[in-house]
């Protein structure tokens, strides 16, 4: 997939603002930060939270390290993002947090607390993994969950995506089997509606 798009819709540029930002805000535990910072919630140990995951309000105990990743997959019990690049470099982990696609892995659970969650179980009956069967565009599969939340999460912002802006929107996501030809085209065949 090409790094950049003339457009500005780089996958990259489209994840600013939602991962990072979520991993940005979340609450930290140093008695410094509460001393610099007067009000801000620091926590401890381990916190009772829910979030609603796929429609369903779910509760978990989370530390301030625990990632959302953790959650979904040791507590909720939902494996489909994948722990490929903890770093978030892969995008094997892409979910959706309040409609934006963020990287589970690099997300703090606490920072989710009370907002909705969509991963990629509950995109059974989506246009999207139905493309991507259409067109053979996975082999050993470890990125396509990723892959399709992206593609959702993409084309719910862009529907009329051209081949260059899905490209770049895309291109967050690394497929080690190299089956970009055939995802670029998946996703081409839902723009294109057929
Ligand atoms: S299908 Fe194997 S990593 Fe993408």
């Amino acid at each position: 997939m090409s790094q950049q798009s003339s457009q500005g819709v780089s996958r990259r540029g489209f994840l600013k603002g939602s991962g990072a930002a979520v991993a940005a805000s979340s609450v930290v535990s140093s008695t410094e930060a509460e001393a610099a910072a007067p009000g801000l919630q620091v926590v401890s140990g381990e916190t009772s939270i829910t979030m609603k995951v796929n429609g369903k309000s779910m509760a978990a105990k989370v530390e301030p390290r625990t990632t959302l990743l953790d959650v979904l997959r040791y507590q909720f019990d939902l494996t489909g993002a994948k722990p490929v690049s903890l770093g978030g470099s892969s995008g094997a982990s892409t979910v959706l947090v309040g409609g934006k696609a963020v990287m589970a892995s690099t997300t703090l659970a606490l920072a989710v607390a009370g907002k909705e969650v969509t991963t990629c179980e509950s995109l059974g009956g989506d246009a999207v993994p139905s493309a991507f069967v259409e067109h053979d565009a996975q082999q050993c599969g470890f990125c396509t969950p990723g892959f399709v939340v992206a593609v959702r999460a993409f084309l719910n912002k862009y529907p009329n995506a051209t081949e260059e802006q899905i490209r770049a929107g895309l291109n967050g996501n690394i497929c080690r089997c190299g089956t970009y030809a055939n995802i670029l085209q998946a996703v081409i065949s839902l723009v294109k509606g057929n």
